[in-house]
């Protein structure tokens, strides 16, 4: 059986953009009985970024309630919470000291930094921490310390897999072998998904639909995204957003009715009314038990617990390992 683990960073509110491109993915995946998946809210890494004290509780709930809502069964599935795994910090200090410095100047978020700061000549480093620096090392450890075979990151995630792997090697090559090398899982119909302007769905951007919007704020989104000035009975292209979006939700048959539909003239207006109620129909199941969920935080409390004791016991055998390959003195 093969190990699946992917962390999510509580840094914000999952959009569909999250949901079709890692969520669902990820959930589907955890169906496969060939596979025993580990899916971890990583909120010592949104610590890099998110230095509020109600935000890291407040995403830190969102994350956990949405993977729920959207069909993470925690019987098939081991959610736990990062901080809940303290070993993890333990292989990371270890892991800091196998990883040469060179490697994490390197690192795709590091050096986009630097960059930055270069343009604006600012000194190289200004308002880098040091979590930043060193997360690709904190990253390999949660990755390391559960012997994980597999991992689903998206491609702007790639790099870090692949110094987990450099660094599981260098330790192997000193210590003998001990851990598994990792391999990404990068799903590759994890195309774009359009905003609301047309751009690719960010939060960067601010066009975003958030997954768990309620009904009239959908309905308000919805109405705000950006067509073109084809008059109501003209045939209009398929290459518009309200279609793309229309066909995530959307079976091929419903499907293939609104594309008839728009090649023979269909206002914008009911255009977005139609994808509205669809899109309602599939999310507000989802947006039910995500409040329910939120409003029951025991519920969830209790589903993290469980799944931490269940990583800490392979957590635990990892660093029994680590610390006899090291030459920690056992007392
Ligand atoms: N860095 C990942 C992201 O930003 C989150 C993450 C943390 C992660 N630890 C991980 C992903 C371990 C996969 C495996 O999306």
């Amino acid at each position: 059986m093969k190990r699946i683990l992917t962390g999510v960073k509580p840094t914000g509110i999952a959009h569909l953009g999250n949901y079709f491109g890692a969520i669902k993915p990820a959930i589907e995946l955890s169906k496969n009985k060939d596979y025993e998946c580990y899916y971890f809210i990583a909120d010592y890494h949104a610590l890099t970024t998110v230095q509020n004290k109600e935000d890291l509780y407040e995403y830190t709930y969102h994350i956990a309630c949405t993977w729920l809502a959207c069909g993470l069964d925690p019987n098939h599935v081991v959610m736990y919470k990062q901080s809940d795994v303290p070993e993890t910090f333990e292989l990371s200090t270890i892991l800091s000291n196998l990883t040469p410095k060179g490697l994490m100047n390197r690192a795709h978020a590091y050096k986009a930094k630097v960059e930055a700061n270069e343009k604006i000549g600012e000194d190289k480093d200004f308002g880098v921490n040091m979590g930043l620096y060193c997360y690709p090392i904190l990253m390999t450890a949660d990755i390391l310390l559960l012997d994980s075979d597999y991992v689903p990151v998206g491609i702007d995630q790639k790099q870090h897999i692949e110094i987990a792997r450099d660094v599981a090697s260098y330790f192997n090559k000193k210590y003998g072998d001990t851990f598994a090398l990792p391999q990404e899982l990068i799903s590759e119909n994890v195309g774009a998904l359009v905003g609301l302007d047309g751009r690719k769905m960010s939060k960067s951007y601010g066009n975003t639909i958030p997954i768990f919007a309620d009904e009239t704020k959908l309905k308000k989104l919805v109405n705000k995204i950006v067509t073109d000035s084809t008059l109501p009975n003209e045939p209009k292209s398929l290459d518009n957003t309200i279609f793309k979006l229309y066909k995530l939700f959307g079976t091929e048959e419903q499907t293939q009715q609104f594309a008839q539909k728009l090649k023979t003239g269909i206002s914008w207006g009911e255009a977005k009314s139609e994808l509205f109620t669809l899109m309602n129909n599939y999310l507000s199941p989802m947006r039910e038990r995500y409040n329910y969920l939120q409003s029951h935080r025991k519920v969830v409390d209790e589903i993290l617990r469980n799944g931490a004791i269940k990583a800490r016991n392979l957590a635990k055998q990892t660093m029994q390992r680590v610390r006899n390959a090291i030459g920690v003195v056992k007392i």
